[in-house]
């Protein structure tokens, strides 16, 4: 009895992750390296460190998944990485990584896209059918998908500009949140929520963004300028230097989060809508599924369950450590892949890395 079992690597952005996953979505073995730490201090992720730190920890994590799962590499029915999208320095490590690995080890290569890595992993951890509805929300993603299939994708909605974790990163940068006690050593997204609760969201009245158009398309770069604005307006009226914190900072993070929640919410509710009037979804047991870092905010979850309640939806996250970016994802599209017999690569000699 021949049971099916992927070695998952994924090196998108600021994460160094692999994972072994069988067939029935057991996870043999994980491990990952975050850079996290890293990148809060320098303000940001520079390609070129995320690089060097993806190759100084990509061994080391790829064996320690390996060994944790107790199989022997000949034992891998194939190896699945994340070829796309992501930044370029950072996929190039793992790709090249395994791209040697499946040379050596004679393995089939599944190539990953990072984001239908993202939308399946539902189906590892609840029995989720085909089609659902796909909300991904986090730092460097922002869209609403159908999910038809497999690899059979109907892109709704996509952010115009940046994504809303990068957006709350601002803001909690701008505000100084690094330098509050309770905070130091959040992400900028978690910082905003931990404050958030203290702070009182009617102190400032803020528009949800592209209230009229007719799309499920997303925007959050004009609501982090009206912040800013709101923010040195602040500075002025409490007469503190830039990088100090305001006093009105807990309001201010309340007011983001808030306007933040209901423009998630709103251009959700659009596309069940349209999914719905066109019988793309289920009318009785649709399912939204809601992931990226961005979705364990539960105030923003509160606003979707609102959205889903209304629409007879049911709403589904996976858990965090799976909202976020992982190697099990990427070994669970790989299994899912060769069950449904698609983009299995046993002649390597046709890809190549070209990095935009
Ligand atoms: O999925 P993720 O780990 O990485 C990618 O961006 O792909 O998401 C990280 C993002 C960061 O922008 C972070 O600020 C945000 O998710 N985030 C949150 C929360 N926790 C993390 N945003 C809002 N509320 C949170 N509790
Ligand atoms: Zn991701």
């Amino acid at each position: 009895f021949l049971h099916k079992i992927v070695l998952g690597i994924e090196t998108s952005c600021d994460d160094t992750a692999a994972a072994v996953v069988d067939e029935t979505g057991n996870v043999l073995g994980e491990a990952i390296h975050s850079q996290t730490e890293v990148h809060l201090k320098t303000g940001g992720i520079i390609p070129p460190v995320a690089q060097q730190l993806h190759r100084e920890n990509i061994q080391r994590i790829v064996q320690e998944a390996l060994c944790a799962s107790g199989i022997s590499p000949s034992e891998l029915s194939a190896i699945a990485t994340t070829i796309k999208p992501g930044l370029a320095l950072s996929l190039g490590v793992g790709l090249s990584f395994s791209l040697q690995l499946v040379d050596q080890l004679k393995k089939p290569f599944i190539p990953i896209h990072h984001m239908e890595a993202h939308a399946l992993t539902i189906r590892l951890t609840n029995k989720v059918e085909f089609p659902f509805l796909v909300l991904l929300i986090s730092g460097g993603h922002c869209l609403l998908a159908l999910v038809r299939g497999v690899s059979d994708f109907l892109l709704l909605g996509k952010s115009l500009d940046i994504a809303p974790g990068d957006m709350l990163d601002k803001v909690a940068r701008r505000l100084s949140l690094i330098k509050h006690p309770e905070c130091s050593t959040m992400s900028g997204g978690k910082a905003i929520e931990h404050l958030a609760k203290q702070g009182n969201r009617f102190h400032f009245d803020i528009n949800s963004p592209m209230q009229r158009a007719k799309n499920c398309d997303f925007s959050f770069s004009g609501l982090q300028h009206v912040i800013d604005k709101i923010i040195m307006q602040k500075e002025k009226e409490e007469g503190i230097e830039k990088g100090q914190i305001l006093s009105s900072a807990a309001d201010i993070a309340a007011a983001v989060q808030h306007t933040t929640a209901c423009h998630i919410a709103k251009r959700t509710h659009r596309a069940i809508l349209f999914c719905k009037q066109r019988d793309l979804l289920s009318q009785s047991n649709a399912v939204l599924v809601v992931s990226g870092g961005v979705a364990s905010n539960l105030y923003i979850r509160r606003a979707l369950e609102i959205v889903t309640n209304a629409t007879q939806c049911t709403l589904l996250c996976p858990p965090p450590r799976l909202c976020t970016d992982n190697g099990i994802m990427i070994a669970w599209n790989g299994i899912e892949r060769l069950r449904a017999g698609l983009g299995i690569l046993d002649n390597i000699e046709g890809i190549r890395y070209e990095p935009k």
